[in-house]
């Protein structure tokens, strides 16, 4: 089974564009049916209840894109993650590097947010990625492999089989560019490693690992099959149901 996800960050920013969106999504799937692939798709809290209620009964899941890791409380401005599984979320969205960048998240945060949504059954999909400036001085392993060791700090290892390890290499993401499949794959091979060392081969498979950043139908077969990826996380190319769908089709081959 393969995983597709989509990540609509701050769009669809009216009523209108996300019932429109809505409605050519449900179109562009009509008649498509798709035997390997889960789909998720992550857009901002406010549309979270009516992608649930649109897709309700469907095989499409609902994501959100961020999490506060306290249950409830005088937290001005942030969203519990009870919240989130009430409006029909089943995964979330941690650790992106946009969050990373703009909001000044770090490893602490994103491991509290980690524990936060496991204990109240949502998937995490965690993001991890060397920058340009990392990659160039030959430190993505050692910046992929600190984040993941700090972003699982005390998880027990009969919950790791939720987590959904996205490799997002931040200069990948919405620039066109795309490391080749060895890179990705060397990824993937990284994280597998770190998972068997701390918690033992066993509990080390349950994870996917899927691939993000700069995905399209054109390259998914390269970024994610011929890497031996467990799906994609899709930002802008999310935004077109068309686009995505046919990124659906090739994972489903
Ligand atoms: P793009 O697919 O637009 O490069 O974005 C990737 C991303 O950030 C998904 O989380």
């Amino acid at each position: 089974m393969k995983w597709l996800i989509g990540n609509l960050k701050m769009n669809l920013i009216n009523s209108q564009e996300r019932e429109d969106y809505l409605k050519l999504f449900k179109k562009e799937k009509k008649g498509k049916r798709l035997k390997n692939v889960e789909i998720i798709l992550c857009p901002s809290f406010t549309h979270l209840e009516s992608f649930a209620n649109y897709f309700k009964g469907e095989e499409i899941k609902i994501g959100a894109q961020n999490l506060f890791w306290e249950k409830s409380g005088s937290f001005t401005g942030e969203v519990s993650p009870e919240t989130l599984k009430s409006l029909g979320a089943s995964a979330v969205i941690v650790g992106h590097s946009e969050r990373r960048k703009y909001f000044q998240e770090t490893d602490k945060m994103i491991n509290l947010k980690i524990k936060a949504a496991i204990k109240t059954g949502i998937s995490p999909i965690f993001c991890v990625g060397e920058n340009a400036k990392e990659k160039e001085a030959d430190l993505a392993a050692k910046v992929i492999a600190k984040q993941v060791m700090a972003g699982l700090e005390g998880i027990p290892r009969s919950q790791l089989g939720n987590i959904i390890f996205a490799y997002e290499p931040v200069w990948a993401i919405g620039t066109g560019l795309t490391p080749c499949s060895n890179e990705i794959l060397s990824a993937k091979l990284l994280i597998r490693k770190m998972l068997v060392n701390k918690f033992g081969l066993k509990y080390a498979q349950a994870p996917k690992i899927i691939y993000g950043g700069s995905v399209n139908f054109k390259i998914a077969d390269q970024v994610c099959m011929a890497s031996e990826m467990d799906g994609a996380l899709v930002g802008g190319e999310s935004l077109s149901p068309h686009s995505f769908l046919k990124i659906a089709e090739v994972l489903d081959n």
